[in-house]
Order: structure tokens, then C-alpha cells, then sequence
């Protein structure tokens, strides 16, 4: 363990195992320890780097801004905020934008959203039906929502409201519903789920399930957002326009921030009865503005979809080669690899000292999120390091 690693041990709370790495400077889609040492950063900050560490238009962004602004409360106007809106909500299928300050906050955002909406339009009903292997963040009421019992248990008893049903299953959610239902929330594929992809027209059953009942159809693109599954919005590719939207990780390229957004007819909130001093400050929204000005400008959705396709065959020749890869799945540079034996701890810890970085998203499976940016140059180097590292595996 080098000193920054003991000190760690000693001053924090112990919620994650970390890998053994200090990541001290980052450029693209490369990092490098305090030793110098350089690696090919395939986790980008938990699919948040989407332009690469510290790209250009960010960094000038960022500067520019904290030159002149960096922060005022919410009673005021700042313009930053409303350009960023207004780029949004101008490239989405959505009305109107409340900013945050993270993705937990952006659905806990949503689903006082929807609980405002069924006030005022279902009689009361507050229950938001959610689906088992999802996750939405780290609160209370997230955790209730994610429907995934490791994170759930700590916890108990949990915030009340939330039915949690099986993926991919238009049935369940049909049973699962309701006078007291207010909205279905999904991810539109789960990602920290492990990339679990929805069924061909899942989401368009749920979604004309949810007009049927006159409920609303939340979708957290907080993972799937801006470009990370090959269009701007996930939901693009399913042919849904869910009524409230939320998004963070890529939104900022890494300055914290998170977006809830609505069409107008869910748009219910009234003064006081929703807000944040920091959601919306004009340091993370100018940073925001500048990353999905870049992402929508350069048609960056369509790289991500080009070098995921890329990446995603590279992933799927080692299948064949190594018989003990179960599966590839994902959308874009949203991809994970499936082992038949919970061996990703190993197959990280080998691509680290390769100098590669990679997710381990289950015991079996390695997630693969690059910044959005990459090229087929970064694939080959990886896919090289991978098939030399899987090759000792098997041996
Ligand atoms: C789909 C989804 N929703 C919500 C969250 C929570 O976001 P945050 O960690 O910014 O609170 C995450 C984080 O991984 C996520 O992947």
C-alpha cells in the first residue's frame, strides 16, 4: 500500500473497495498515477468523461466562467443556466428542465415530480412502479427505487411507494398497477445492472401502458444520455418520448451536475415546493453548456456508435476465441462482457498492471464505458491488452 492509500485507510468511511490505483492527472481518454505511470482509461469516471478528461472546450469553459461567476442563489437569474436549458430542451423530445446537482437528486426531482402530478390529476396516487436490477442512485428513496436487495437491505425499513417489478416484463407492470400509481420509471438499459438490454418493444408496451392508464413514463438517461448509446438520447431508439427525463454522469464531463426534465403537461411544480442552492450554478452549467454543445455539433452520438460497433465486434471475436465469454451486449460505448465464472476482479487487476482501466459491473462481468471521443486506435490498443490478459486466464 503506498502513503496515499494509508492515509485513505485511515480518514474515510470504507464504502467501496477500491482499486489500487492514484489517479493524479488525466487528458483524453488517458490517466496516470503519481509514478508517472500511463493508462488507457476505459471507466471514464463511471461513463461521466464523455469529451475525455479535461478536454479543451470544458477547461475554457470552466476558467472563463469561474472568472466570472461561479455562484448566486437560485432567486436570480443567471444566464449560463438558461442557455444550458434551452440547449435541452431545443435537442429533446421535453418541455422544461430543473437543474441538480447529481443523478439521485435528478430522480428524487422525479418522482416529486410525479407524486405532484398524481395530486393534482389521479386523486392522490403517489406509487411509482420500478423495475428488480435497476439502479437510480444512492439515497433512500433511490435505493427503494433501484430495486436491487444488496443495496436495499442495509437500509430497512425503506421509503414507502415504490413496486418493484421484473425486468422486462410488460405483464408485471400491468399487475403491478394501480389507483394509486402514479408513474413507471426505467433506465432505457440498465447499466449498473450490469448492461441489461430491454426486450425489441419493451419500452414502447410500457410507454403505451402508461398513456393507457394516463400515469407517466419517467426514464433515468442518467447512464444513457447524450451520445453514451450512439444517439443523443437513448429513448431515440426504442421510438418513446418519455414524459419526465432525468440526466447527469456525461452532462458536465465531469463537474457535477444532474437535469430532471418534463413535457409541459408534467411540468406541476409551483414555486417553493421544489429548489437547490447549488442545482443550476453557472460553474457546472457552463461546463454542461460547452460539453453538449461540443457532443450535439460534432455529432458525437455517432461516433459513439461507430467505435461502440467497433469495440463490440473486437468484444464478440474474443467470444468466439475464448470459449468461458459468455455474452457482449450494449449499446454504443455503453458495453459489457459476460464471463461463465466470476472471474472480472482478476481479469481488472491483470488489465491494470497492462495499463488499461476497466468496470467490473458484476462478479462476471466487466463493463466498458469510454469517453465518447475515442477512436478505433484506443479500441485496438485495448482489445489487445484484453485478449493478452484473457489468454493467461485461460492458461
Ligand atoms: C442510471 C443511473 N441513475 C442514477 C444514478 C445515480 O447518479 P449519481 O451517482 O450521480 O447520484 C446512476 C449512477 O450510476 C445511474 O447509472
Amino acid at each position: 500500500m503506498n502513503k496515499w492509500q494509508e492515509l485513505e485507510h485511515k480518514y474515510f468511511m470504507h464504502t467501496v473497495e477500491r482499486v489500487p490505483l492514484t489517479i493524479v492527472k488525466g487528458q483524453g481518454a488517458r490517466v496516470w498515477d503519481e509514478d508517472g505511470r500511463e493508462y488507457l482509461d476505459f471507466v471514464g469516471g463511471w461513463a461521466v468523461t464523455s469529451l475525455g478528461h479535461s478536454h479543451p472546450v470544458v477547461v475554457e469553459a470552466l476558467s472563463e466562467q469561474a472568472r466570472t461567476l461561479i455562484q448566486t442563489s437560485n432567486q436570480f437569474y443567471t444566464i449560463p443556466q438558461i442557455r444550458l436549458a434551452e440547449l435541452l430542451v431545443e435537442h429533446s423530445s421535453l418541455d422544461k428542465v430543473f437543474f441538480s446537482n447529481s443523478g439521485a437528486e435528478a430522480n428524487e426531482g422525479a418522482i416529486k415530480l410525479a407524486r405532484r402530478y398524481g395530486k393534482r390529476y389521479l386523486n392522490g396516487a403517489f406509487e411509482v412502479i420500478t423495475t428488480r436490477g435497476s439502479f437510480h442512485g444512492r439515497t433512500l428513496a433511490m435505493v427503494a427505487a433501484g430495486g436491487q436487495a444488496k443495496f436495499q437491505e442495509p437500509y430497512q425499513p425503506l421509503p414507502a411507494g415504490f413496486i418493484n417489478v421484473e425486468y422486462n416484463n410488460i405483464e408485471a407492470i400491468k399487475v403491478a398497477t394501480t389507483p394509486e400509481t402514479c408513474a413507471v420509471m426505467l433506465e432505457p438499459l440498465q447499466g449498473e445492472g450490469g448492461v441489461n438490454l430491454p426486450d425489441e418493444g419493451y419500452l414502447a408496451g410500457v410507454k403505451a401502458w402508461c398513456e393507457q392508464k394516463g400515469i407517466l413514463f419517467i426514464l433515468d438517461e442518467i447512464q444513457t444520455g447524450l451520445g453514451r448509446t450512439g444517439t443523443l438520447f437513448a429513448y431515440e431508439q426504442d421510438g418513446v418520448e418519455p414524459d419526465i427525463m432525468t440526466l447527469a454522469k456525461g452532462l458536465a464531463c465531469g463537474v457535477p451536475i444532474g437535469a430532471l426534465l418534463a413535457k409541459d403537461k408534467a411540468s406541476v411544480f409551483t414555486p417553493g415546493e421544489h429548489g437547490s442552492t447549488f442545482g443550476g450554478n453557472p460553474l457546472a452549467c457552463a461546463a454542461a453548456y460547452a460539453t453538449v454543445k461540443f457532443i450535439i455539433e460534432n455529432n458525437v452520438a455517432e461516433n459513439a456508435r461507430k467505435v461502440g460497433q467497433y469495440l463490440a465486434s473486437g468484444l464478440e471475436k474474443m467470444r468466439q476465441k475464448f470459449p468461458f465469454i459468455t455474452e457482449v451486449r450494449g449499446r454504443g460505448l455503453l458495453l459489457a462482457m459476460e464471463f461463465d465464472s466470476d472471474i472480472a476482479s482478476q481479469v481488472l487487476t491483470a488489465c491494470l498492471k497492462e495499463g488499461f482501466l476497466v468496470n467490473r459491473v458484476k462478479p462476471n462481468a466487466l463493463r466498458f464505458m469510454p469517453p465518447l471521443i475515442i477512436g478505433k486506435e484506443e479500441v485496438d490498443e485495448a482489445l489487445s491488452i484484453l485478449d493478452k490478459v484473457l489468454s493467461n486466464v485461460v492458461s
